[in-house]
């Protein structure tokens, strides 16, 4: 059995978690504010972490919700604002977990195609103007999860005019944006629309350490009060000690730094898979993103990632089918995470996934 390389993971590298930077901003947490750090606190989370989170999106630290891992926030939302069976549309391929959970909460899930541009939003225009007008839109405007794609600065501003005109909430999730590697940012949704028509959540899973569960939402306050008492409802409150540290790595100035590390980390990799595209079949179909962990592939006709997937696992690679993304089809279609694996690794395993799709590829041709 060959040694195992994932390209599964969507989590960063070792390199990336900075074990003493987070050390030193623990223990400065402890040292600051070790009583109010190890009790009971409000379900909203830290206040001192809100508050600085509040300042950064111009809005009340009522407004903030500090959550351990954005995922349990989306989850807090499905349960307080949404009934079983409401439409809520999500860009297509979307992000497995969040998939997953508005088909266990019932929801009558839209999927929107999507480009290299990001989501078409004339589909979901169409969609609207056909009746399936949803109660919420999931976006991933940045580097999204699978496909690496990034929103365009115009279908942002129409994105926006479609949800004013059928006055669509909306749920911006930019754990990847900050990791951008070429190009210029583009103005998030929240900013650019209209107070109580977005929700933003982010994390610092990617971009500082996943092992904290540091993750949060921003929303219009009536909403924020309903987020919280499901918060104090499910844990009373989060994990302060990781909220704290987190608080102090922004305060003291270190986020930036680390920012810059992660992000340099990941175009190394980035890189190292773009080399490795070369070992894919030809008519194997992929862009390269600007940012984020992921690569997004799909194989020539003839092929499905989903069969490839045990022949892959027996070269020791591991993949998450496309099929998992999407609510139905997605066969030739896989998710390549170059974050968490070392630019050599990305070379070997490319070449040892290559030869699986190249033989599949001779079989079948
Ligand atoms: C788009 C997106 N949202 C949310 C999450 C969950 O992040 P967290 O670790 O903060 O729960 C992930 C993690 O993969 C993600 O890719």
């Amino acid at each position: 059995m060959p040694t195992s390389i994932s390209f599964a993971r969507g989590a960063p590298c070792p390199e990336a978690l900075s074990a003493d930077v987070i050390a030193a901003c623990a223990a400065a947490a402890l040292r600051d504010d070790g009583v109010r750090v190890l009790s009971y606190g409000t379900g909203n989370g830290y206040p001192p972490l809100r508050e600085l989170l509040a300042a950064e999106h111009g809005a009340q630290p009522d407004q903030v919700l500090v959550t351990n891992g954005s995922l349990q926030g989306f989850v807090f939302l499905l349960e307080t604002l949404l009934s079983p069976g409401d439409v809520v549309a999500v860009e297509s391929p979307t992000y497995d977990r969040a998939l997953l959970q508005l088909t266990l909460h019932g929801m009558d899930v839209l999927p929107i195609p999507m480009d290299a541009d990001g989501m078409d939003v004339e589909a979901l225009a169409a969609a609207c103007e056909a009746g399936r007008v949803p109660r919420l839109l999931y976006t991933i405007p940045n580097f999204q999860n699978p496909s690496g794609a990034t929103l365009s600065a115009e279908r942002r501003r129409r994105l926006i005019e479609i949800c004013d005109a059928h006055d669509i909430l909306v749920l911006e999730d930019d754990p990847y944006g900050r990791l951008r590697f070429e190009g210029e940012s583009l103005p998030g949704l929240w900013t650019m629309a209209d107070p109580g028509r977005v929700i933003f959540t982010s994390s610092f899973s990617k971009t500082v350490a996943p092992g904290l569960r540091v993750g949060y939402l921003v929303s219009p306050p009536a909403i924020a009060a309903k987020l919280a008492g499901a918060a104090s409802r499910t844990y009373i409150s989060p994990a302060l000690l990781s909220e704290a540290a987190i608080h102090q790595l922004i305060a003291g100035g270190g986020l930036e730094p680390n920012i810059e590390k992660v992000t340099a980390l990941m175009r190394e990799r980035r890189d190292a898979m773009t080399e490795g595209m070369r070992h894919m079949p030809e008519g194997t179909e992929f862009t390269t993103p600007q940012g984020g962990f992921f690569y997004w592939m799909t194989l020539p006709a003839g092929l499905s990632a989903d069969e490839l997937f045990e022949p892959a696992a027996a070269a020791g690679i591991a993949y998450v089918k496309g099929s998992d993304c999407v609510l139905e089809g997605g066969e030739r279609t896989l998710r390549l995470a170059y974050s968490g694996v070392g630019p050599a690794e990305i070379e070997e395993g490319m070449e040892r996934l290559g030869a699986v799709f190249r033989a599949a590829a001779v079989t079948t041709g």
